[in-house]
């Protein structure tokens, strides 16, 4: 049984009174749909406001980073402790842009992880190739050395936590989506994997989405896969309309797959 999410995540967008009309909106047009899980993860100036407005409503709020420390001589950082403080539940970690414009490693990543879950958040860990690594063959490698990276030392029950978002570099913001087979293959790997380190029964309950150029038009395809268990949607989720025919439609797949999902 496992319920689909979908994320929003709004990068460097969004962030004063946009972000106010955009969760209201969402807010508004999700409705009565239940049978998915909506998270939209602000930027950090913006989560104290969003919050005021997804308060009380099934819209889960989250962050798109924090860091390992919950307090200390760390200018600029934001404690785990912070995004509690503003209502957050989620907090989004090794983002692609994160490993490639701010050096995450795998060890950074599995410290962030910790702090974060450590403090009670639900994390969002994001793991892919780049289009020349799945060119030559060695996508499965790079997701299970990311996966190892930042996996390997967390405590068993952590995992509970985690969910883990596949985003392949070259699909994020390029219009070029994966095939649903293709990703479908990987989340499978990814299951199996979480599987051999952590147990079969909690690796089939854990949520593993994709995410890369996720569009109203091509959710149908990528829900409907056994081990695609919802989106991180990045530009789609930046437009009320597109993000809430994205959850629509997850929605009414569910109602159609309840041997998937319960
Ligand atoms: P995209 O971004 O939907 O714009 O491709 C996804 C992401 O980076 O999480």
């Amino acid at each position: 049984m496992r319920k689909p999410l979908i994320a929003g995540n709004w990068k460097l967008n969004k962030g004063g009174k946009d972000a106010l009309e955009l969760s209201r909106r969402i807010k508004e047009g999700i409705g009565d749909i239940l049978n998915v899980d909506v998270l939209i993860c602000p930027p950090f100036t913006a989560l104290a406001e969003v919050h005021e407005v997804t308060r009380d409503s099934p819209v889960k709020l989250g962050a798109q980073d924090c860091f390992y420390e919950m307090n200390g001589a760390y200018t600029g950082e934001i404690s785990p402790l912070f995004l509690l403080d503003v209502g957050c539940e989620y907090v989004i970690l090794g983002h692609s842009e994160r490993r490639k414009y701010f050096a995450e490693t795998g060890d950074i990543i599995g410290m962030k992880l910790r702090a974060a879950i450590g403090v009670g958040l639900y994390t969002i860990l994001c793991v892919g190739e780049k289009s020349e690594e799945r060119e030559s063959g060695g996508a499965y490698d790079v997701v299970k050395t990311q996966l190892g990276g930042s996996l390997s030392d967390i405590p068993d029950d952590y995992i509970r936590k985690i969910t883990i978002a596949y985003e392949p570099v070259w699909a994020i913001g390029t219009g070029k989506t994966c095939d649903p087979d293709v990703a479908n293959e990987m989340h499978q790997f990814i299951r199996e994997w979480t599987g051999k380190r952590f147990g079969y029964k909690i690796a089939e309950e854990m949520r593993i989405l994709y995410g890369g150029s996720i569009k109203p038009e091509n959710i149908s395809s990528l829900i409907e896969k056994e081990h695609i268990d919802g989106g991180l949607v990045g530009g789609a989720s930046l437009k009320a309309e597109s993000f809430l025919e994205i959850i629509r439609t997850a929605s009414e797949k569910n109602k159609l797959t309840t041997d998937k999902h319960g």
